[in-house]
């Protein structure tokens, strides 16, 4: 990103053109920006849910992008069929050329996904959270397009975690018995090379257990 960015990345936008067009101008370059940011998400977020569904073979990668999760997914061992899904057609294209995807699509998050119940063994969503305002009914998407003891792990920025309620909506995602979290992370880096998050702006990672 240079200057015409205008500090758009940490703002954000729920608007779903808006994202999408921001996405498709960036996606040729954002593979070597997120790595000179020292972007270590997509590796945290595969080990973790391979480690807690070493078996799985059907994931979802939600707001996949230019397919970094997927590749740190494959980098990690996992051999299965993988689906990733996003706004994004141009960095679409870019994950299509990772050989990483069985499966690429649009789709909107802020939508009820095209999938059935039950659809995955587990899902990813990494650095997405910020474009999507209403947190609650995203995760209880998830929840539902993933199987029974699946699991689920999603990034949350720090900044938002507390504007966007994210405690309270785990603890109704348990309390309907959604959901079972096995990690809660504190922040942890996000980009700590970009200027405008350093050590200031971190990550929270949620891995949870999809209950019978
Ligand atoms: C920071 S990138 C993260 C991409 C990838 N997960 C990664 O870790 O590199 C955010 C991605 O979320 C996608 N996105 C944002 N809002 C979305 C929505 N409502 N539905 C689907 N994708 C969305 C954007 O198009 C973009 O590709």
């Amino acid at each position: 990103m240079d200057a015409s960015d205008d500090g758009w990345l940490l703002r954000g936008s729920g608007d779903p053109s808006e994202v999408a067009a921001y996405y498709d101008a960036w996606a040729g370059n954002y593979d070597a920006d997120l790595d000179d940011w020292a972007y270590a998400a997509p590796t945290v977020v595969a080990s973790a849910l391979l480690d807690r569904v070493p078996e799985a073979r059907l994931v979802l990668d939600a707001g996949c992008g230019t397919g970094l999760v997927g590749a740190a997914l494959r980098s990690a061992g996992f051999t299965g069929v993988l689906h990733g899904i996003d706004l994004s057609e141009a960095s679409l294209r870019v994950a299509m050329q990772s050989g990483a995807y069985s499966v690429l699509d649009t789709a909107d998050l802020q939508q009820t996904l095209a999938f059935d119940d039950d659809s995955f063994d587990a899902l990813s969503c990494v650095g997405v959270m910020t474009y999507v305002p209403d947190v609650e009914r995203c995760w209880r998407e998830f929840c539902r397009v993933v199987r029974p003891d699946g699991v689920v792990v999603v990034t949350q920025r720090e900044d938002l975690w507390d504007e966007r309620d994210c405690a309270a909506v785990i603890d109704r995602l348990v309390a309907d018995g959604m959901w079972t979290p096995i990690w809660v992370s504190d922040p942890e880096p996000y980009l700590p090379n970009n200027e405008d998050y350093t050590d200031r702006i971190g990550v929270h990672y949620v891995a949870a257990t999809i209950r019978s």
